[in-house]
């Protein structure tokens, strides 16, 4: 039987801490396909919002961006500052509320972050990432791919390797909420709790922030890396990853 698990990232720091190399099945597709999104990111200002533990942040510094990254979760936000080597400015807060001023960032990311919140959360989110973007700037968010929680999905009808998923049956605002299961390269697994919002409310809250919708872009599971790791042998060839890319 599952249960809501209300767990945070900084309570499975095994599986969501530091790391220095691509582990998870979101570095080898999410996470490169983002950086493709934005371009050059030299000399401008971004904010990660929601960062964790700062593997996205470090790869946006890393490029020559001028990274903030901000998380409600302390406990894994003190792992993005143990390995913080490349001056970026974290500090605690919530994607709903953030404490800058507006126009602040060239880009706003929500990388991997907006499906732990509900309908409410995530439309906040939108409003703040428009705020503090300045006019003519990005926001990218990224997410699992909606189609994997769709009835009849592989990833609720079957073990799909790297994600399983249990519905709650809740539906909110046509949102369901599921225990996810999430298996990185190595087999260990995290477990936590995911709103499956819909793609128009992806694309719409943007919309209704008063942000114009540049891209969409569906980024699909690839053959190659189902050899990386005996458990993630099911799905290539099925959309991952949502990217959307807004102008502010
Ligand atoms: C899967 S991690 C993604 C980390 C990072 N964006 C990356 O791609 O490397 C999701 C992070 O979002 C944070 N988070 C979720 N909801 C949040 C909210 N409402 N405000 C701030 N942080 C949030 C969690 O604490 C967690 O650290």
């Amino acid at each position: 039987m599952w249960r809501y698990v209300m767990t945070t990232f900084g309570d499975q720091k095994e599986f969501w801490g530091h790391r220095e190399n691509p582990k998870l099945v979101g570095d080898f597709i999410n996470r490169p396909a983002v950086i493709r999104m934005i371009g050059d990111v030299k000399g401008k200002g971004i904010l990660e919002a929601g960062c964790g533990s700062g593997y996205f942040a470090s790869l946006l510094a890393q490029k020559g961006g001028i990274v903030w990254g901000i998380d409600k979760d302390t406990n894994i936000l003190r792992e993005a500052e143990r390995s913080n080597t490349l001056g970026i400015r974290y500090q605690p807060g919530c994607i709903e509320r953030l404490p800058y001023d507006d126009d602040s960032f060239d880009v706003v990311t929500l990388t991997s972050v907006l499906m732990y919140n509900d309908s409410e959360v995530m439309r906040e989110a939108y409003v703040q990432a428009w705020k503090g973007t300045k006019p003519g700037g990005r926001v990218i968010v990224s997410v699992p791919h909606p189609y994997l929680y769709l009835p009849g999905s592989m990833a609720r009808s079957e073990d799909i390797s790297w994600l399983k998923l249990n519905s709650h049956g809740t539906s909110v605002e046509r949102t369901e909420v599921f225990t996810q299961e999430y298996f990185d390269i190595h087999g260990n697994s995290s477990v936590l709790d995911v709103y499956d919002h819909p793609t128009d409310d992806y694309v719409n809250f943007g919309l209704q922030a008063g942000l114009s919708l540049l891209r969409m872009e569906s980024v699909k599971f690839p053959e190659e890396l189902t050899k990386r790791s005996p458990g993630w042998g099911k799905t290539w060839g099925y959309d991952a990853y949502l990217l959307l890319e807004f102008s502010a």
